[in-house]
């Protein structure tokens, strides 16, 4: 495996690659590698002759009071996992690398951009497709591999490529869960044992709508009450959104008439989670 810093060296490697006739896939990740990131890269494996998983904490999709500078970072470890997925590059570059002092060119999709995470964090989408659109230019991949975990970033990315004629597939894969339902993400990393434990009520009130929806209740204000009523029982959590919206637009729909995203944002203490799950009309 080869554990690249420069888009010159990753640019001649994939020429080598692409003449042999090829093909690439790519696996978008801001590191401290998990399970979740390592499924994707699975996926990745069987789809293409070669994968390539970057690893680049971007800094212009954090807010001011984000956790940018604390984001959990070990390349070290990462290394090891790519190496035992059987990746073939990771490219690991410096800030410096990617944007220099003079950078001044950003991707912003409007419309969905502006639900959910979007209105919650400003300028979020418009870093995270800036800097795909990048990794995209650098690794030119015959596909790319996104998780559904980050719902709003998946919908995103589809919306980008679309409108700008992107000619790579975009790969939408499942959410990975710890063995109790957690959804696996590096800032997991950030919680206290209490709060481990407090940020089981995502999925517990995943659960609880999930089982209300098999029972056929579609008014979203009822749905939406009862997660917030599970997750106001757990004293360490504070809710930043918890919203039923079209599959297609996230825009928020009252009543449950056909795909529909149901997506919360918790506050563990200081550490904000985000969960999902997509409900199809039977
Ligand atoms: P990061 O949070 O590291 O996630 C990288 C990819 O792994 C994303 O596509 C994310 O949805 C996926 N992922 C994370 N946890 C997952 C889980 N439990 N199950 C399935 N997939 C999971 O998302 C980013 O980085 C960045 O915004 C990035 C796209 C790399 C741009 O900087």
């Amino acid at each position: 495996m080869q554990v690249f810093n420069t888009v010159a060296d990753v640019r001649n490697q994939i020429k080598e690659w692409r003449k042999q006739g090829l093909t690439v896939g790519l696996v978008p990740t801001m590191g401290y590698l998990h399970e979740g990131h390592q499924s994707l890269m699975a996926q990745a494996k069987q789809q293409n002759d070669k994968v390539i998983v970057s690893v680049f904490v971007n800094p212009i999709q954090f807010g001011p009071n984000e956790d940018l500078a604390n984001y959990p970072r070990d390349l070290d470890r990462d290394i090891l996992a790519c190496q035992n997925m059987g990746v073939d590059m990771i490219f690991c570059p410096p800030a410096s690398e990617m944007y220099d002092p003079h950078f001044s060119s950003f991707v912003d999709v409007i419309g969905i951009t502006e639900q959910l995470c979007g209105k919650r964090r400003p300028g979020h989408f418009k870093g995270v497709c800036t800097v795909v659109t990048k990794l995209f230019n650098i690794t030119q991949p015959d596909r790319a591999y996104f998780g559904q975990k980050d719902a709003q970033q998946l919908a995103v990315i589809k919306q980008m490529v679309n409108d700008l004629n992107i000619p790579i597939v975009i790969v939408g894969c499942p959410i990975i869960r710890e063995a109790d339902g957690l959804a696996k993400s590096s800032r997991n990393s950030y919680l206290s044992t209490q709060e481990r434990n407090a940020a089981l009520c995502l999925y517990q009130a995943i659960t609880l709508a999930k089982s209300l929806l098999q029972q056929g209740e579609r008014q979203s204000d009822k749905l939406i009450n009862a997660m917030k009523t599970v997750i106001e029982q757990q004293p360490l959590a504070r809710i930043d959104y918890i919203e039923i919206t079209d599959f297609n637009t996230l825009k928020s729909v009252k009543h449950i008439e056909q795909s529909v995203l149901i997506a919360l944002a918790v506050f563990i203490g200081n550490t904000r989670l985000i969960d999902n799950f997509v409900f199809t009309l039977p």
